[in-house]
C-alpha cells in the first residue's frame, strides 16, 4: 500500500458549477469553498501531511475584473475567518506563488503564515497567483544569484516548493484534462486523477475512493 503524504487539487469547475446551477460564477465560487473546508477535514483524518491547493493561477489575471475582485475578497475573508482553526487544529498555512497582492492581503497573508509556522499536522499550500513556468524562472535566478550550480538538488531547494515532498497524488475536478501551468516540474511522478465532478460537487467520498485506488497502483519510477 502506498502512504500518501502529499495531495495537491487543481479545483476546477466553480463558475460552470454557478451557472448550472442558475445563479452566478461568483456564487460557484463560494460553494467551491465548502469543498474546501471538507477535504481539509477529510486530510487531516487521514493523517496527509501536504495538501496544495490551486486558487488562483497567474494566468486567471485574464478574467473579468468583478470575478477577480470577488474570488480575492472570498480568500481574504475565508482567511480571516479561518486561520485560527487552523492554528488550533495545528495546520500550518503556506502560500505558493508570487506574492505581490495588495500591502492588505501580503500582510494577512504574512501573518497568518507566521502565526502557524510552527504547526506539524498538516501543511496547506495554497497556491496564490501561482504558475509553474514562472516559479521554474523565478527558481533559475535565484541559483544564479547564489552562484550555484544547476541541478535537480539545487532545482529542489529553491522552487516555492523547497522542503515539500513532490505531491503522491494530484487530482484534478471539472471534466478538464489539462495542467494548466500547476507544479510541471513536481509532479513528474504524480499519480493523476482527471474527475468529471465540477469542484463544488466534489465530496469526501470522491476524495477517498481516490485515495484508495493510488494505495493499490503499482509506482515503479522507472523500475520494473
Ligand atoms: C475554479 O474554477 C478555479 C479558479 C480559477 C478559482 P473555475 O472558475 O475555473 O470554473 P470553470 O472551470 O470556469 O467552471
Ligand atoms: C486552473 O483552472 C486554475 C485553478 C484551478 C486555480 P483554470 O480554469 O484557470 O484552467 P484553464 O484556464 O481552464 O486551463
Ligand atoms: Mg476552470
Amino acid at each position: 500500500m502506498n502512504p500518501v503524504k502529499h495531495v495537491a487539487i487543481i479545483m476546477d469547475g466553480n463558475g460552470r458549477w454557478g451557472i448550472k446551477k442558475r445563479k452566478s460564477r461568483n456564487y460557484g465560487h463560494k460553494q467551491g469553498l465548502k469543498t474546501v473546508e471538507k477535504i481539509i477535514v477529510e486530510s487531516l483524518k487521514k493523517n496527509i501531511k501536504f495538501l496544495t491547493l490551486f486558487a488562483f493561477s497567474t494566468e486567471n489575471w485574464k478574467r473579468p475584473k468583478n470575478e477577480i475582485k470577488f474570488l480575492f475578497s472570498l480568500l481574504e475573508s475565508f482567511l480571516k475567518k479561518k486561520i485560527k482553526d487552523f492554528h488550533r487544529q495545528k495546520i500550518k498555512l503556506s502560500v505558493i506563488g508570487k506574492k505581490n497582492f495588495s500591502n492588505k492581503l501580503n500582510n494577512l497573508i504574512y501573518k497568518s503564515e507566521k502565526l502557524t509556522s510552527r504547526n506539524n499536522k498538516l501543511q496547506i499550500n495554497l497556491a496564490l497567483n501561482y504558475g509553474s513556468k514562472s516559479e521554474i524562472v523565478d527558481t533559475f535566478n535565484i541559483i544564479k544569484k547564489k552562484g550555484l550550480k544547476i541541478s535537480e538538488k539545487t532545482i529542489n531547494k529553491n522552487l516555492y516548493t523547497a522542503n515539500i515532498p513532490d505531491p503522491d497524488i494530484l487530482i484534478r475536478t471539472g471534466n478538464t484534462n489539462r495542467l494548466s501551468n500547476f507544479l510541471l516540474w513536481q509532479i513528474a511522478y504524480s499519480e493523476i486523477f482527471f474527475e468529471k465532478k465540477l469542484w463544488p460537487d466534489f465530496n469526501k467520498k470522491d476524495y477517498n475512493r481516490i485515495i484508495n485506488n493510488y494505495k493499490k497502483i503499482k509506482r515503479n519510477f522507472g523500475n520494473i
